[in-house]
């Protein structure tokens, strides 16, 4: 029989454990703490807005020039009044066509590949500052600001969940890419799969000395 004294736990040690195992088979598949999380809980963590669709994106939307306002109050003192960025913080504009040069210029117009992932970066990294305090429409108006310094969209472009997904990225085809190598293209076989003369072990590690030989605790355990 299963003995808890057999495994060296103490007599007074193993009823406190059966008097807590009893008290958590009393409530089967609750331990007793936390609480069910409300809607609204989740509803504040679910806020991941989908690149390539967009889905996730919330109702609401925003203007370029209204962008432009936002933008001038809340970004440009980091990110300059055109994204050209100030000092050492991020250019959000420009770039584009640069990725292959020496001193390629990463920016939201340049590299990124999909359009709704910017509105889900602001809404949930920006302003530095003060994250989390912009409303879906503002979010929504910059983030048409930022594509229209890019030239990505026109100046009288409004940003909404369904015209941010239509959005063609200039740097999207870049993304499409098939990694070549053949352990990861190769579909796996499900039978018949090595022919099992065909591989012959020529080599091993063993009995070459290549591990380093050690003096400790692991060779005191192979030594008993
Ligand atoms: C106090 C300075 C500051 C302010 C204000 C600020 N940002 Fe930023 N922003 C940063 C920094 C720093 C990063 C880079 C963060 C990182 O890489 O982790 C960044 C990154 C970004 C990026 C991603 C750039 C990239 O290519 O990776 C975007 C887009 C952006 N900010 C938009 C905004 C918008 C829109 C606002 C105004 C609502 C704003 N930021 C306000 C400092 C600021």
């Amino acid at each position: 029989m299963f003995s808890w004294a057999r495994r060296g736990v103490p007599g007074s040690m193993a009823a406190l454990l059966a008097t807590v195992m009893a008290a958590v088979a009393a409530e089967p598949g609750h331990f007793g703490y936390g609480t069910v999380p409300t809607p609204q809980q989740i509803a504040g963590w679910d806020i991941d807005a989908r690149g390539d669709d967009g889905v996730g994106l919330p109702p609401g939307s925003g203007d370029v020039s209204k962008g432009e306002a936002v933008f001038a109050e809340q970004c440009a003192a980091c990110h300059g009044t055109f994204g050209e960025g100030e000092g050492r913080f991020p250019k959000l504009a420009g770039g584009i066509g640069t990725l292959k040069d020496d001193r390629p210029e990463l920016t939201v117009g340049s590299y990124w590949p999909f359009a709704p992932t910017l509105w889900d970066y602001i809404n949930r990294a920006m302003p530095m500052p003060a994250p989390h305090t912009l409303s879906a429409d503002d979010v929504y108006a910059l983030t048409a600001y930022i594509l229209s310094l890019n030239n990505i969209v026109p100046n009288d472009f409004v940003a909404d969940r369904n015209s941010l997904a239509r959005i063609k990225m200039p740097n999207r085809d870049n993304f499409l890419w098939t990694d070549p190598r053949p352990d990861t293209a190769a579909k796996p076989c499900m039978s018949a799969c090595a022919d099992p003369g065909a591989v012959k072990i020529t080599s091993t590690a063993e009995g070459k000395d290549l591990t380093p030989r050690t003096t400790g605790p692991l060779d005191d355990m192979r030594a008993k």
